[in-house]
């Protein structure tokens, strides 16, 4: 499939997924949206791929949703089109998919990264949600995600005052899972989906619907939830290829049955 706004490439059983708009820095229109939910829907989709990245520029990860596509726009025409809807489809998916940002990651582009499972970060990186600045709010779940990833405290600052964070900061907070050089995120991002595809895909997509499920629910019906996807692995190849492989000391070879 040819896409305008991204790249798309196949790196062994990982997807990688490259914001492609360097004079807009990465300023997510619907189009390029569009695109990056087609491209990592084909591959949640596709058996041979087993973790997914996505990631921008050394200088943008993405500043932000389009504002040059929405200034002109009035009520009726986002609440018809449910604008920013269709970018709900990404955090559907089942496949692990890992933010590598580097540099800006404002706005919409610090809400496409809170999407992913993890992100990894540049020590180059600003994290913002500084809509307030324009006249609106986060759009695309940051006054939610932002709120559960680094607290109220911090999420009230940056989304009241539209500050950037820092990767340092970032990390300190709990938004980041590791800050490493700008130059080395993508590598360091490609290198955990390597070891996350390595994995059996139908658990480890069980394994992240487990812990977004730490989101949604008490914690009583959480550990219920994690309980019974446990037992249902027993019914699986994988299991028993994985505790055979321990026992015997060797590798898992595993067949994602
Ligand atoms: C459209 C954008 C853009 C954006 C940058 N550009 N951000 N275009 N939408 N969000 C364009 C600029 O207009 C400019 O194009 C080019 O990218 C380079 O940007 P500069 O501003 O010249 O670069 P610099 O001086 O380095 O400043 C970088 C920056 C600044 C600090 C990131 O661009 C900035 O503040 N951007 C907006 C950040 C923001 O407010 N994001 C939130 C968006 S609202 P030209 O053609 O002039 O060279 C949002 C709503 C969320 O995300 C709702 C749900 C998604």
């Amino acid at each position: 499939q040819q896409y305008e706004n991204i790249l798309v490439e196949l790196r062994g059983r990982v997807g990688l997924v490259t914001l492609n708009r360097p004079k807009a820095l990465n300023a997510l229109n619907q189009a390029t949206m569009n695109e990056i939910v087609a491209a990592v829907s084909d591959m949640d989709a596709d058996p041979a791929v087993g973790a997914v990245v996505i990631t921008g520029s050394e200088k943008a990860f993405a500043a932000g949703a389009d504002i040059k596509e929405m200034a002109s726009k009035g009520y009726m025409e986002m609440y018809a089109a449910d604008w920013f809807r269709a970018w709900e489809n990404l955090t559907r998916l089942r496949i692990p998919v890992i933010a590598a940002v580097s540099g800006f990651a404002l706005g919409g582009g610090c809400e496409l990264a809170m999407m992913c499972d993890f992100i990894i970060s540049g020590d180059n990186a600003k994290f913002g949600q500084p809509e307030i600045n324009l006249g609106v709010i986060p759009g695309m779940g940051g006054s939610q995600r932002l709120t559960r990833a680094v607290g109220k405290a911090k999420a009230m600052d940056m989304i009241l005052t539209g500050r950037f964070m820092d990767a340092e900061e970032a990390e300190r907070a709990g938004l980041v899972s590791r800050v490493v050089p700008p130059d080395s995120v993508v590598e360091e991002a490609l290198k955990a989906a390597e070891v996350i595809a390595s994995k059996s895909k139908p658990v480890a997509m069980v394994a992240k619907e487990a812990v977004n499920a730490a989101f949604e629910t008490g914690l009583s019906q959480g550990v219920l939830f994690e309980r019974r996807i446990f037992h249902s692995l027993f019914a699986t190849e994988d299991q028993k290829e994985g505790m055979a492989a321990f026992t015997e000391k060797r590798q898992p070879e595993f067949k994602h049955l």
